[in-house]
């Protein structure tokens, strides 16, 4: 791809949407021109980048003629709908959608772990399911060192993960609570605020719903280890937009606690958060707007010597999405 890019955003009024918007501006992506496009229901609305207000288009048939990168985040069945148009057009797609992700042909990336997937895209490379980053981006660079044998994770995940509109459902529920009120749901199944439920993805013969099962496939597909053990639970809670997650690592050898802090203390995109003494560790406030994932509580695991425990807390707009999706475009360029 050519520098200046003729970019589109697909899903550019939702939470992922607004934030790509942010960081295009930023990043200092080299725009040469910015469409964005959303339902009908956006037709109308504008939107400021680099102070200039641009008006929101409803995507149609002609949306991607000239254009160079679409950057997708408006659910799977839209990205289903329109894939074929977009690489037609000769545009590229990265796809913040599960759509594609385990299509063989499609490139799974994080750009710190498998950048060079990214060359063998036949038009759409995939941006992976926001836990599945925040997760692989914090235990690959221990893998490399030391082999994982086996995860077990449990996710804590915000309202963000369903979207702008589920954020703004919470701030109501809880404000209804407050005033004495029952709390409304419609676009999350349950009331989030003062409460947290188990991902509502839909659910498998052996009781794993699809989030989980990302996390499973995915990371193998990234990691590129096919057989690694995993299984996850996952958890939406009444936190407005950054994950957390607690890992259990199981190593073929004893891995030390210090080495590990050590590699997650350098290593890209992460950020170690340790007070020990203050009883301080990440938090989803803290990782909010921020581009790291917060990484702690890194611990020997006293139930088995070969274990190791760690917490951690990444942005789910951010490097769970917008963000990791403009670092596979940056690859591009
Ligand atoms: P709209 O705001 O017009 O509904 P989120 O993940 O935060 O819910 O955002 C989803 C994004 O995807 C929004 O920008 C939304 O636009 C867009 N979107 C949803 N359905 C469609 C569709 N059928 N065609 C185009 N954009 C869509």
């Amino acid at each position: 791809m050519s520098k200046p890019v003729r970019v589109a955003i697909l899903g550019a009024t939702g939470a992922v949407g607004t934030e790509l918007l942010g960081l295009l501006e930023h990043r200092e992506f080299p725009v040469a021109s910015l469409k964005l496009l959303a339902s009908e229901r956006s037709v109308g609305n504008s939107l400021t980048f680099k102070g200039e207000s641009l008006l929101v288009e409803a995507v149609t048939e002609n949306s991607f003629r000239g254009i160079d990168l679409v950057l997708a985040s408006a659910g799977g069945s839209t990205s289903k709908t329109w894939a074929k148009n977009i690489v037609e057009s000769g545009a590229v797609m990265v796809d913040n959608s599960s759509a594609f992700r385990m299509k063989s042909e499609v490139p799974l990336v994080i750009p710190e772990i498998n950048p060079e997937t990214t060359k063998h895209h036949q038009g759409i490379i995939a941006n992976p399911n926001c836990t599945t980053i925040l997760m692989g981006l914090a235990i690959y660079p221990l893998h490399q060192v030391k082999p994982i044998k086996r995860i077990v994770v449990s996710t804590y995940q915000s309202a963000s993960g369903a979207g702008a509109r589920a954020m703004e459902e919470v701030k109501f529920q809880s404000q209804a609570i407050l005033n004495g009120q029952t709390p409304k749901t419609k676009i999350l199944p349950y009331p989030l605020a003062f409460n947290l439920f188990p991902h509502n993805s839909p659910l498998n013969s052996e009781g794993y719903c699809t989030e989980e099962m990302k996390m499973v496939n995915e990371t193998r597909k990234i990691f590129n280890e096919p057989d690694l053990k995993i299984t996850a639970t996952c958890i939406r809670v009444p936190v407005l937009r950054a994950h957390s997650e607690a890992v259990n690592l199981e190593f073929s050898t004893r891995f030390s606690v210090t080495e590990a802090r050590e590699i997650v203390a350098n290593s890209p995109g992460l950020k170690l958060v340790e007070d020990w003494r203050g009883n301080y560790f990440p938090m989803p406030i803290d990782a909010s707007g921020r581009d790291e994932v917060l990484v702690g509580r890194i611990r020997q695991d006293i139930s088995h010597p070969n274990g190791l425990e760690l917490w951690l807390c990444g942005d789910q707009i951010r490097k769970g999405a917008a963000l990791n999706a403009v670092q596979i475009a940056e690859l591009l360029i």
